[in-house]
């Protein structure tokens, strides 16, 4: 094969793969059923994506709007948590079920299927969880917000004791943050310097190409295109010192490239199906 090969390294620790928005691919994103079944699954960590409320409060929603995920409408930085409380985020998602010809199995009577999830309630599952669960919160930030979310998210973060100085002891953190902002991890980075940043990059632009990474940043967070048009990249980004954790990787060609090329993560919508291709589960 033309494809560079990860080096011979039998200490590496297994793949880490992480449930995008949850078990996205069963449950609907970013709802607590999909954590739960994405813990059920075997993920190693959970990714969330997190916006501020109106009124304040984090909560796990990609888009800026509800209208793709829920039966409402509006920006969710328009919206107070109350307004959110009253949506059904969770039917949007039987519906597409429905279109592909399954029958509805009554799911979205389920409050965890449908109910706006705040990041706290997520932080409370991670934390209680029988065994250890990461958990990877992208910050999406829309200008209007700049630093805002990065405040509640130390706050928040801090309450739970997982934003400890990195030098204090040998305890790792199981909460890492995401953006494609390098402002938005610098800012995180100094008000919390013990919570890892991983930089997410939609393209490969030349000033990351050789694989570093902006100041202070440990870990790169390429997308699948990158890595299928640019597998070198991998292996230059671990020259670099990084980490690689690669997005959305849910076929099983990409899976098998990931693997190939020794990524650290998958970011995926099926921990479930991953795990059993990589041999995990
Ligand atoms: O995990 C990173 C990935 O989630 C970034 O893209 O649009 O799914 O948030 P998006
Ligand atoms: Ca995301």
């Amino acid at each position: 094969s033309a494809r560079p090969s990860q080096d011979a390294r039998p200490d590496r620790p297994a793949i880490s793969v992480v449930a995008h928005r949850g078990a996205s691919e069963d449950a609907p994103e970013h709802t607590l059923a999909a954590y739960r079944k994405a813990i059920e699954d075997g993920a190693d960590a959970l990714e969330c994506d997190i916006r501020l409320t109106a009124d304040g409060h984090l909560v796990c929603v990609h888009d800026r709007r509800v209208n793709r995920t829920s039966n409402g409408r509006g920006a969710v930085s328009a919206l107070e948590l109350a307004d959110l409380a009253t949506l059904d985020f969770g039917s949007w998602k039987e519906g597409i079920e429905d279109a592909c010809g399954e029958a509805p199995d009554r799911q979205h009577e389920d409050p965890e299927r449908t109910s706006v999830l705040t990041l706290e309630r997520l932080l409370e599952l991670v934390t209680d969880a029988d065994r250890r669960v990461e958990l990877a919160i992208e910050t999406k930030h829309p200008t209007r917000w700049a630093g805002q979310v990065e405040e509640r998210l130390v706050e928040l973060l801090g309450r739970f004791g997982y934003a400890k100085p990195a030098m204090s002891t040998d305890w790792t953190s199981p909460v890492r943050v995401m953006s494609f902002s390098a402002r938005s991890l610098h800012r995180l980075r100094a008000a919390a310097p013990g919570i890892p940043g991983v930089y997410l990059m939609q393209f490969l632009t030349p000033r990351y190409r050789d694989g570093r990474l902006p100041v202070g940043v440990g870990i790169a967070g390429p997308g699948m295109r990158i890595i299928r048009a640019h597998p070198e990249y991998v292996a230059k980004a671990h020259r670099a010192g990084h980490r690689v954790h690669v997005w959305t990787v849910n076929d099983a060609a990409d899976v098998e490239l990931c693997q190939e090329l020794g990524v650290d993560a998958v970011i995926t919508n099926r921990p479930k199906q991953v795990r059993r291709q990589l041999g995990l589960g």
